[in-house]
This record gives C-alpha cells, structure tokens and sequence, in this order.
C-alpha cells in the first residue's frame, strides 16, 4: 500500500531506525528494490527526479508505482518526488499519485543558483501548505549540498554548476534549521554536511573534516523531533569500482559516504538516506561484465537480469544496516 513519508518516516524514529531512498527510472529498478524489500520485511520510499519523470513519462510512473505496490501488498511503500525545482513540479507529482514530494529550495528554481533564505522558506512553506491539504508530506532542504574539500556542488540535480560555494553554505546552520521547519512545517529536512551527488564525493575515505557529522549531531540537538535526510549517500563501494573497472570502465578512484557514519547519522536523528549513484554503479558494472565476457549476447534480458541482481544486493544490504529490515 501506499503510505506518507511522514507515516513511515513517524515509525523509524519511533523505532530508532533510518530508510534508504532509491531513485527508480524504469521497470527493473523498480523490482531490485521491491524484492530486496520483500525478502528482508523492509518498507520503501521510491524516488523520481524530475530526470526520471521525463525519462519514464508521469503515467509510466504512476501505473509502475501502483503495479509495484500491487505485486507487493505487504511491503509498505512511500513514492517521493526527488529534488523538486519549483510548486509546478512538485504539485504535478502528488497529482500523480506521489504521496511525498521534496521542495528543494536551497537552490533557485534553475537548480543552478543558490537561493536566499527567504526565498527558501516561502517557497517551502507555500508548497507545505498545499501538500498538507491534500495529504502529501513535504522534504525540505537548508543548506547547498558541495564537496567540502572543492567548494564545488557536485551533480546536483544532474543539472550541472553552481559555482563555488563557501562553508558557510555547505554546513547547516543549526539555529536557521530550527527558525526553517517552524516557519515552513515541513516534515523532513534535508541537511548539508558536506556530501555531494554523484561518484566523486570525496578524493580519500572521508574524516571529520570533509564530512561534517558533527553538523548532522547539532542540528539533531536543537530539533530532536524532526526527520533529518542525508543526501548524495552513495556508499560508492570499491567492489563496485573494481566490477565496473574490470570489464573495460574507467572510473577514476573515488570514495563515497561510508555505511558506518550513515550508521551514525541514524542515531543522531537521520531517517532518509538518498541513494541513486550505488544503483546505478551495482546495475551498470553488470552490463558491462556481461557485455564482456558473452560478446555474442543480445538478449538484454541477459544483461537486466543480473543487474537486477546486483541492485537487490546492494539494496538488501542497505536495508539490514540502517535497521529497516524487519519494519515492513
Ligand atoms: O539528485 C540526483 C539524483 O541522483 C537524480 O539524478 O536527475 O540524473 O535523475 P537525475
Ligand atoms: P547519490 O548520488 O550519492 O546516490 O545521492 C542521491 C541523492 O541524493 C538523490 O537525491
Ligand atoms: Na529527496
Ligand atoms: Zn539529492
């Protein structure tokens, strides 16, 4: 069935746990992540940037969505608008049949600037409003998502530069955290703690300094009871890397947010944890491991078979670690 993120996300902090977000484009990532969700009792949000709407097309998705639930009655499942640009987008999806969208007003609506703070809460509050009436949750974010060690903001919304950012912008503010969720009522917020979209968050395995958990732990202390979200939390596993490598890719050395400091970030307050660049990584190191050792192969159901594969292992994984497995 499908339920609210304020619903889901109310049960994991009752609960003590936290809940990966899975972008989904298509069909197959759809099923990777309902039957990893299946065999561990897991619940779901299911996520859609405004990319995938286009790519897939809002009836795709909706009727994806409602046959996922359908094939999966027991799996409790949250459809979430990633990475809203605007009230257009965002009041389009709950038409759709999103029963949660993301107002992300840390950034102008071209997803290229960033936006004052009060051009942020108006336009999250505004969208909070209309969302409430009709019985959809709303995700805010306060702070720019950027590299910490560059200044630079990474892939945000795959739509490409902001511009240098400052410290200043790529921390959260703890106090405007709590002036931001009582002035907009939002029911999660998105914080920056120095994580970035993408493959190349950080260019060694991240210390304090370049991931900010201490920002994560001081927001969390002044506003206990709301729903924290983290982010470009690509894991960027190094198996993944090597699979990926192995079979003639050529991704430069990178590392992503370990699973134990989003282990962390869980219990200080973190319930939504984005995840869209491991799935990616787990599915396409299957193409091409397939596409090299049976080059005379053309069935693709030869090659999304075992990408589905790998995506429900990763996926499976996350599960069991944020401790949503058992809470379906
Ligand atoms: O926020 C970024 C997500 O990974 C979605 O990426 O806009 O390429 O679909 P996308
Ligand atoms: P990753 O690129 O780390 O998977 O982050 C995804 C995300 O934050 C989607 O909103
Ligand atoms: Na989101
Ligand atoms: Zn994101």
């Amino acid at each position: 069935a499908l339920i609210t993120l304020r619903q889901l996300l109310d049960h994991a902090a009752e609960n003590g746990y936290g809940v990966p977000a899975f972008n989904i484009n298509n069909m197959e990532q759809g099923l990777a992540i309902m039957e990893a969700a299946k065999a561990v009792d897991a619940p779901v949000i299911l996520q859609a940037s405004r990319g995938a709407r286009s790519y897939a097309g809002d009836v795709m998705l909706r009727h994806m969505v409602q046959a996922l639930a359908e094939m999966y009655p027991d799996i409790p499942v949250c459809m979430h608008q990633d990475h809203g640009n605007n009230e257009a987008t965002c009041l389009t999806a709950i038409r759709h049949g999103f029963t949660s969208v993301m107002m992300d007003g840390s950034l102008e609506a071209d997803m290229k600037t960033p936006a004052s703070y009060d051009y942020n809460v108006d336009i999250t509050r505004r969208v909070t409003e209309s969302a409430h009436w009709v019985g959809a949750s709303v995700e805010g974010e306060l702070g720019v998502l950027g590299s910490l060690e560059t200044g630079e903001a990474g892939e945000e919304d795959g739509s490409g530069a902001v511009g240098k950012l400052t410290h200043d912008q790529l921390l959260t503010d703890p106090d405007q955290a709590v002036d931001f969720v009582l002035k907009t009522k939002c029911d999660a917020l998105a914080i920056a703690c120095g994580t970035s979209h993408g493959a190349y968050k950080f260019t060694r395995k991240p210390t304090g300094d370049i991931l900010a958990m201490s920002t994560i732990e001081a927001i969390h202390h002044k506003l206990p009871n709301t729903h924290l979200v983290m982010h470009g939390s690509s894991s960027v596993p190094q198996q993944l890397q090597d699979l990926i490598n192995a079979s003639g890719g050529e991704m430069p050395q990178t590392y992503g947010v370990p699973v134990e400091e989003i282990e962390r970030g869980i219990k200080m307050g973190v319930r939504k944890v984005n995840i869209d660049t491991d799935c990616r990584m787990a599915m396409t190191g299957q193409f091409r491991k397939i596409a090299q050792e049976k080059p005379q192969e053309f069935d693709p159901r030869k090659f999304l078979i075992p990408a589905m594969d790998e995506m429900k292992t990763l996926v499976r994984d996350r599960f069991e670690r944020f401790g949503t497995a058992g809470h379906a």
